[in-house]
């Protein structure tokens, strides 16, 4: 069965947009399956720049059906406003399918995002403040609302007296915020759904019917990796699986149907958000990074924290999303730097360790052990033929490929779609 899961390796951002825009060309159906308005995927090519945060990035392709998967919390407002702004770009969204069974980030959940964040003090997540962590809460606490509630008046209205009043109790005592008004709320359903009715599906019909029929689907992860609930740097993580487990649950489909698993990594590491990161470079190698990368959030414009490839933390990404295929991403940022560090084990107290720590308490403990390669002075930016790669930059991708436990075989060299040079060929 041919779906394929794209997902990130690291701590998100790593050009899975870019990447899903560049693999879509073969598939009939682009799913999302995690997280939420908190993604932002920067897509490039002939039609212009999109920065898609629910939107799947296939997209753009006309043959592509866009899905947005039950194990999505989706902002009503959000959606509406990136199918405004993809119609005003000429771009043809009617087909686009919102799962029955996806939850509603309700305008309670951003508050209390916020108000989360301003409880926790100097012990805030730096969340995206976008009410994901707390769709998720209410989901798993079995008190909330999904995309298929609003299709009968009367029991959405009945599910909203019932769920306001606990919300209102923790807004208002635990945290001294303002309450929710059930008839307020209601009516903004009641607008959502004049607006939305026609995308509500069951979309694990549709889905199953492009796999039984041979066609190419693509599962878009979000996050990364390391920001998964279980297997990221807990408790500075999301809120969902990003890592491939996430796929299946978050679309319902089987294991059997999942191909391929490609992981996306970055030549260097970023993180936006608080919580531990091994490599990072707080002095002017990570600057440079930041300005020549332009390492500021899609989705929230924070700079980025950056710091060298993190050969440990890839390698746990590897394993735990049994990845057939890597893709790099930025190689042509490291252009012109010399030399080239990647951190190929961790040591605490002067003595080796093994594997990359599930407590953060001893992640943060761990001084990165690096091995260094030597630049390269002719460009690899914008190339598409392996062949015309530097010697020196092949030996870094070489030496990449050796630490993760995995092969490298799309490369990309720029921000555009065609910018891109395969190894081999990933989908058929
Ligand atoms: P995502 O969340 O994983 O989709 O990644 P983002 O879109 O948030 O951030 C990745 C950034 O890198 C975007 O600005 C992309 O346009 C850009 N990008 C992706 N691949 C490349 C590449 O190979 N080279 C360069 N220079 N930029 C890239
Ligand atoms: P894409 O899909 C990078 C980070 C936030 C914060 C933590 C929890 O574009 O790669 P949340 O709002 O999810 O509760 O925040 O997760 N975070 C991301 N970092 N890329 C993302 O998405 C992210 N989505 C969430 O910065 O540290
Ligand atoms: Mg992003």
């Amino acid at each position: 069965m041919p779906a394929y899961a794209v997902i990130g390796g690291q701590w998100g951002d790593e050009g899975k947009g870019k990447v899903i825009d560049y693999l879509s060309e073969r598939v009939t159906v682009v799913a999302r399956f995690s997280g939420g308005n908190n993604a932002g995927h920067t897509v490039l090519n002939h039609k212009g720049e999109f920065k898609f945060h629910l939107m799947p990035s296939g997209a753009v392709w006309p043959q592509v059906l866009p899905v947005i998967g039950n194990g999505v919390v989706v902002d009503p407002n959000v959606l509406i406003e990136e199918i405004e702004d993809l119609k005003s770009r000429g771009l043809e969204v009617s087909k686009l399918q919102v799962s029955d069974r996806a939850h509603i980030i309700m305008p309670y959940h951003v508050a209390l995002d916020q108000l989360e964040e301003e409880g926790r003090g100097t012990g805030a997540l730096g969340t995206t403040g976008r009410g994901v962590g707390p769709a998720y809460v209410d989901k798993v606490a079995r008190t909330g609302i999904r995309f298929g509630d609003m299709l009968d008046a009367e029991g959405l209205r009945n599910r909203i007296k019932q769920v306001l009043p606990h919300v209102n109790a923790i807004i208002t005592n635990v945290h001294g915020g303002k309450a929710f008004d059930v008839p307020e709320i209601f009516q903004r359903c009641l607008e959502w759904r004049e607006q939305l009715l026609p995308f509500i599906a069951p979309v694990e019909e549709r889905v199953r019917g492009a796999l039984s029929r041979g066609e190419n689907v693509l599962l878009e992860g979000a996050q990364g990796t390391l920001l998964d609930l279980d297997h990221g740097t807990y408790p500075y993580v999301t809120s969902s699986s990003s890592s491939v487990g996430g796929a299946c649950a978050g679309l319902g489909i089987g294991p059997m149907s999942v191909a391929g698993v490609f992981g996306i990594f970055k030549a260097y590491t970023t993180r936006v958000g608080a919580g531990p990161m091994p490599t990072e470079l707080n002095d002017a190698t990570g600057e440079s990074i930041r300005q020549r990368a332009g390492e500021f959030g899609t989705t929230t414009g924070r700079p980025r924290r950056c710091g060298w490839f993190d050969g440990v933390a890839a390698r746990y990404g590897v394993i735990v999303n049994d990845l057939t295929s890597g893709i790099l991403t930025r190689l042509d940022i490291l252009d012109g730097m010399n030399p080239v560090k990647v951190c190929v084990g961790y040591e605490v107290d002067g003595e080796p360790i093994d594997g990359f720590p599930a407590q953060i308490n001893a992640l943060e403990k761990c001084k990165p052990i690096y091995q260094d390669f030597a630049g390269w002075t002719k460009p690899t930016a914008g190339l598409t033929t392996w062949d015309d790669v530097p010697q020196e930059a092949k030996q870094y991708v070489q030496g990449l490929e050796k630490v993760i436990g995995c092969p490298l075989d799309v490369i990309s060299t720029g921000p555009h779609r065609h910018e891109t040079i395969s190894r081999k060929m990933l989908i058929p």
